[in-house]
């Protein structure tokens, strides 16, 4: 039997090439090693308030793009968290094992909750229910970035707690995962790892921006004061201009530096915005004709609903048998 892969994205703002090199990309080259399961998470989404329809499109949208970038639903689950219901039965039975201190000790916690008045009892229980997405799939493996190690982290806590507390009941999901995938930057702020929540029309390119946003972007991008390409002495956001054309193109150090030693800023942009902008065509492509067939990808997301669903059950019943509370 294949090991078997969770990871999840936020339905909430726009998936961008960070989220596409990063993971998607990532994600696709694990499909034949393993058995894999991409979770659209909008029980997560909704622990800070979301406009319901805004929302409901998002949740489309995401799928439509995971099977765009190749995720390819014949050997993959795409699930919508929600349809599957053993992740808040699974997060409330975790909960009853979580002490509140490991909860709010979470750095994401302290962020969040610190930008607002009233803090929803949901966000605090935010990794619970990671934890019980993992968990409900014994997932091995979870290909995550470094702002979710912590979150990780809590859920083998968890985890340990509860096969201490009721036997041996969950596999230990691996925390340390080798590096893959390029790790991309705002392009506004070189420093900060592309987000999906960050404000500013110049921060990040999302995978459905057209050509010309493209390129206005790139062009806008933050570099220095140097004229050029000076490879002894790069700063953050020409690393990150060629980071994200290496990405796109596949070439290699070699071919990237004879390339773009001494060429000027507005050239390399140049050049990036057209990599970019070729590089995502087919994704696009291919996204416009999926969400022309609404049918098509409510009939994948149901079908992977059902096959995740009886993998939920039976993780849920031997819980509840653990626990002793009624599983019928
Ligand atoms: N918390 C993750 C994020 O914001 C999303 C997520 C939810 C997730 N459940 C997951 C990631 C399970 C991996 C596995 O990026």
């Amino acid at each position: 039997m294949k090991p078997r892969v969770l990871s999840g994205i936020q339905p909430t703002g726009s998936l961008h090439i960070g989220n596409y090199l990063g993971a998607l990309k990532n994600w696709v080259t694990l499909q034949d090693t393993f058995e894999c399961i991409f979770c659209i998470v909008d029980l997560h989404a909704i622990t800070v308030y979301q406009d319901p329809a805004e929302l409901h499109a998002k949740i489309e949208q995401t799928a439509g793009l995971f099977l765009a970038a190749g995720i390819d639903p014949a050997k993959s689950a795409v699930v919508v968290q929600s349809t599957v219901k053993g992740h808040a039965e699974l997060s409330w039975l975790l909960t009853c094992v979580t002490p509140v201190g490991w909860l709010e000790r979470m750095t994401q916690f302290k962020d969040k909750s610190a930008k607002q008045e009233s803090v929803g009892a949901g966000l605090l229980n935010y990794p619970v229910l990671m934890a019980a997405d993992i968990l409900l799939y014994q997932a091995a493996i979870v290909p995550v970035g470094d702002d979710q190690s912590q979150h990780l982290e809590l859920t083998r806590d968890i985890a340990q707690r509860f096969n201490a507390l009721y036997g041996d009941t969950f596999v230990m999901p691996a925390t340390k995962l080798p590096a893959v995938g390029a790790r991309i930057m705002g392009l506004d702020a070189p420093t900060k790892k592309m987000s999906k929540s960050t404000e500013g029309s110049g921060h990040a390119i999302s995978l459905l921006d057209p050509p010309a946003t493209i390129r206005k972007k790139i062009m806008r991008a933050t570099t220095d004061s140097l004229p050029g390409v000076d490879f002894d002495n790069l700063g953050p956001g020409v690393v990150n201009l060629l980071a994200i054309h290496q990405a796109f193109t596949g070439w290699t150090n070699d071919q990237t530096r004879a390339h773009f030693a001494g060429m000027r800023y507005g050239d390399l942009k140049k050049t990036v915005a057209e990599a970019v902008v070729a590089g995502l065509e087919p994704l696009q492509t291919r996204y416009h004709e999926i969400m022309a067939d609404p049918a098509y990808l409510r009939g994948i997301l149901r079908d992977s609903a059902e096959r995740a669903s009886a993998l939920a059950e039976q993780t849920v019943r031997l819980v509840k048998e653990r626990m002793g509370v009624y599983a019928g």
